[in-house]
């Protein structure tokens, strides 16, 4: 898939050279800015074809590739979920719309402040902060008796452009996923969280250690070289 989306790449470079006039005219430098890199974005492409909602999907994508965390029959938490393209992967993975009807049939539960558009398959909570017990209340009540397999977390709060405080607050969310593990996740199950590199990474890490027998940095491919973005692997909750 990877050889595609670079041949993809190459081809979206010769489309936005030729189209680039066109689509610039008027618009601010920050705007121009933005529009060349999603023309020339082979991940924004894919994403258009592959009908995926945008294109952290590949973040994903590519993440359970290589770990295989989303079994069939799984239930997951995907924090953050708006729009929905993680949790479109999650639905497929986990073949929570029974489409395969000789797997067995998991479950997929989104969350997020932001409204998200229905999808087969998953249950939202829109306008649900993660961080608030009544999101934990009401999360409680959509889950199976033995709890969630796997939590993803793509959360990330309104940057407001000073790195350290931006950093800060992610890291604090993590922690609060860190809590809705505690509560909701079985042993034995897996977090997946983004954080933005600072000074707290070596803290969180240390603090999902204490909860993970294995934690891992990843980058995907598709989190753009420029963003301080990574991602915590934790795989195995420990029993408590
Ligand atoms: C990068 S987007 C997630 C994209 C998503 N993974 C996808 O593939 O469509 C981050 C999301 O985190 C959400 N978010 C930020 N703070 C939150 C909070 N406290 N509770 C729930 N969602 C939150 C934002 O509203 C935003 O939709």
């Amino acid at each position: 898939m990877w050889k595609r989306i670079q041949r993809s790449c190459i081809h979206m470079s010769a489309v936005c050279l030729k189209k680039t006039p066109l689509h610039l005219k008027g618009k601010s430098t920050a705007d121009k800015r933005w529009l060349i890199r999603q023309l020339s974005d082979p991940f924004v492409k894919a994403a258009h074809e592959q009908n995926y909602r945008c294109r952290s999907a590949f973040k994903l994508i590519e993440m359970d590739d290589k770990y295989r965390l989303l079994k069939p029959g799984f239930t997951v938490i995907d924090c953050g979920a708006a729009p929905g393209a993680w949790s479109q992967v999650a639905v497929q993975r986990v073949n929570s719309t029974g489409e395969s009807v000789d797997l067995p049939k998991g479950s997929v539960i989104g969350i997020d402040i932001l409204h998200i558009f229905p999808l087969d398959g998953a249950q939202f909570l829109t306008n649900h902060d993660i961080t608030s017990p009544s999101t934990h209340t009401a999360l409680e009540r959509l889950l199976p008796e033995a709890g969630a397999d796997v939590i993803l977390s793509d959360m990330a709060p309104n940057a407001s452009g000073f790195r350290e405080l931006d950093h800060e607050r992610l890291v604090s969310m993590c922690l609060s996923m860190l809590d809705l593990a505690d509560k909701v996740l079985r042993p034995g199950g897996s977090l997946i969280c983004k954080y933005w590199d600072g000074g707290l990474a070596h803290m969180l890490q240390q603090r999902l250690f204490s909860a993970f027998q294995d934690v891992r940095t990843v980058k995907p491919r598709a989190s753009r070289k420029e963003s301080a973005e990574l991602f915590f692997l934790a795989r195995m909750l420990k029993k408590r």
